[in-house]
């Protein structure tokens, strides 16, 4: 088996658990497990631990990594919150937030503007809305909203009525015929593909990813036993916004205490080693 691109921050969040006594952990967005291999075997206390992920593909590769610690590891298919929601107790929760490289590698899932794919970008494959379905479907106002909140687009209108252009000459069907149809009005960031804003609000959109995450952590802060310790990672400001809010309202309730002032970041060697790895940030939790 090959592993798929390596965890970010993992001895960040190692350093979160460092010390200690870890008996029932959940990693509430499993992917390839990279994550959970270490926490498991840095914690060969951990008795119970629950992964959860919304992608059948994510939980599948996972199961075939954590084979050595089969006895105790749990599988969830279907969202952190949901995961997390069972009145169940923990020590520990990580939430490694987005999308992971396997999903933007494999075409045929739709979420990256290289290579061509069907619209999709779902997550959970059993989920009812796609890609598809708001390109061709939304209203103008509706596709300029997320572009805006989602995509931060700085030409969010002409984008939006871009797509509207394309699709009425003819259904935008893959990733390419999405691509097309942006190219001129899209201008995205300095550096950045014009589709990558794009691509980013629709497939946040698609998976509802920051109302999730938000109820995720939610769900995490109110699982845990005082003492527990909750780790957040996540890829962009959007994300990075709703994990500071969500632990500092929970701070102000005394139901957290936050142990990053800051959000940790990658060291450049790791940037240097998984260019992937450059945005994201880790903030961490202490419960009350
Ligand atoms: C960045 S990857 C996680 C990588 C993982 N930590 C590792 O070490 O391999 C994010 C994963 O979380 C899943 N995911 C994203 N949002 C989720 C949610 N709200 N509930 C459950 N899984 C989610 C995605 O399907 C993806 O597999």
């Amino acid at each position: 088996m090959t592993i798929p691109h390596a965890p970010v921050l993992l001895n960040e969040v190692l350093a979160v658990f460092d010390g200690m006594r870890i008996l029932s952990f959940v990693d509430g967005t499993l992917g390839a497990g990279g994550h959970a291999e270490a926490i498991l075997s840095a914690h060969p206390e951990i008795e119970t631990f629950i992964g959860c992920d919304r992608d059948p593909d994510a939980l599948a590769l996972a199961k075939e990594r954590l084979l050595p610690w089969k006895g105790k590891v749990k599988f969830f298919h279907g969202t952190h919150s949901e995961g997390l929601s069972s009145g169940l107790k923990v020590d520990g929760v990580l939430i490694d937030a987005g999308v992971s490289s396997m999903q933007l590698d494999r075409a045929e899932r739709g979420f990256s503007f290289q290579g061509e794919g069907p619209l999709d970008m779902r997550m959970n494959p059993e989920a009812r809305l796609t890609a598809r379905e708001i390109v061709n479907r939304w209203r103008e106002e509706d596709l300029v909203r997320i572009l805006k909140d989602f995509g931060e687009e700085p030409r969010a209108r002409a984008v939006a009525r871009a797509i509207l252009a394309a699709r009425k000459k003819k259904k935008l069907e893959t990733t390419r015929d999405l691509v097309e149809a942006i190219r001129g009005a899209a201008r995205g960031k300095k550096h950045l593909h014009f589709a990558t804003l794009t691509f980013q609000a629709i497939r946040i959109a698609v998976n509802d990813e920051l109302g999730e995450l938000e109820k995720g952590i939610r769900a995490g802060a109110e699982a845990l036993e005082t003492g527990g310790r909750i780790a957040v990672i996540s890829f962009h400001r959007l994300e990075d916004r709703i994990a500071k809010q969500c632990f500092r309202e929970l701070a102000l309730k005394e139901t957290l205490q936050p142990l990053t002032k800051k959000p940790v970041e990658p060291s450049e060697a790791e940037v240097k080693v998984n260019p992937r790895s450059r945005s994201a940030k880790l903030r961490a939790a202490e419960k009350l």
